[in-house]
């Protein structure tokens, strides 16, 4: 049980690595704040939890809306008496598209979700880390912030900053007992990757050229990402702060 007596909040806590994530979470004794645009799905999931002997609660919360993101930290700390851990996890996709011919409403909106999501739930979480001594945070990234997986300009520039950002923060709070680190998953099996296959003129050349460009030669899945979150969210990890962790089957080493 590596996260005993520990409280959670899980962004994009609803669907894909956020919900094998907020499962193993509750597996190894959090108690976990499931937070989504998707109640229905959330719901799901925290009833999945509570049915395994888990602890969780659904948060609606749109990560793009700064009061929303505010009152997703007090109902943890409501609920649940503090704060621990955050993973900010959720965020949106940008269907490919030349980048002379994006939409500015939709990088505006990758930017926001992702972004600008990230942010807020920094910002939120340290506040509450401050006043009860400590905490983590993971951010999820993406290879996206180290190679080109192409015509995905506002999803690249949004995953780029975030590890930005997560340096940032994990310098500045390093000696207040706060960790900030950040995933940088490769192609993960996931809704998100099965609605970019579906946007895809060709889906099956464009799984293929997925394949190709990963040396394991397959997705991974939502259980390896959230394996990792848990190293970096537990004790395991204590001495690490300011890294991006690469889960790409390979991909960026070629
Ligand atoms: N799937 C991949 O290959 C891949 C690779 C690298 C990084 N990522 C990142 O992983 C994270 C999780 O994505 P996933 O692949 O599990 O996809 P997913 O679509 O299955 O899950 C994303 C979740 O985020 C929620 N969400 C979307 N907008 C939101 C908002 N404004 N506020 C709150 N919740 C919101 C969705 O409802 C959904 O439940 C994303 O940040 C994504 O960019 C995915």
């Amino acid at each position: 049980m590596r996260l005993n007596g520990k409280v959670a909040i899980i962004t994009g806590g609803a669907s894909g690595m956020g919900r094998s994530t907020a499962i193993l979470f509750a597996r190894e004794g959090a108690c976990v704040v499931v937070a989504d645009v998707d109640r229905s799905a959330g719901e799901q999931a925290v009833a999945e939890i509570t049915a395994a002997g888990g602890k969780a609660i659904f948060q609606s919360c749109d990560m793009q809306v700064e009061s929303q993101v505010e009152e997703l930290v007090k109902t943890a700390e409501a609920h649940f008496g503090k704060l621990d851990i955050l993973f900010n996890n959720a965020g949106i996709e940008q269907p490919r598209t030349p980048s002379d011919e994006l939409d500015t409403a939709l990088f505006e909106r990758v930017i926001d979700v992702n972004l600008k999501g990230t942010f807020l739930g920094c910002k939120y979480a340290i506040q509450s880390f401050l006043r009860n001594g400590g905490g983590v945070i993971v951010n999820n990234s993406s290879v996206s912030a180290y190679a080109n997986v192409g015509c995905n300009l506002s999803y690249a520039a949004s995953k780029g900053a975030i590890m930005s950002l997560t340096r940032v923060l994990a310098i500045e709070y390093a000696r207040r007992k706060i960790r900030v680190n950040a995933i940088c998953p490769g192609v993960i099996d996931t809704g998100m990757n099965r609605r970019n296959l579906d946007l895809a003129e060709d889906p099956a050349a464009l799984e293929q050229a997925w394949m190709s460009a990963t040396p394991m030669g397959r997705m991974g899945t939502g259980e390896e990402i959230a394996e990792t979150v848990l190293y970096l969210a537990s004790d395991q990890s204590s001495f690490t702060t300011g890294i991006g962790l690469l889960i790409d089957g390979g991909r960026v080493a070629t």
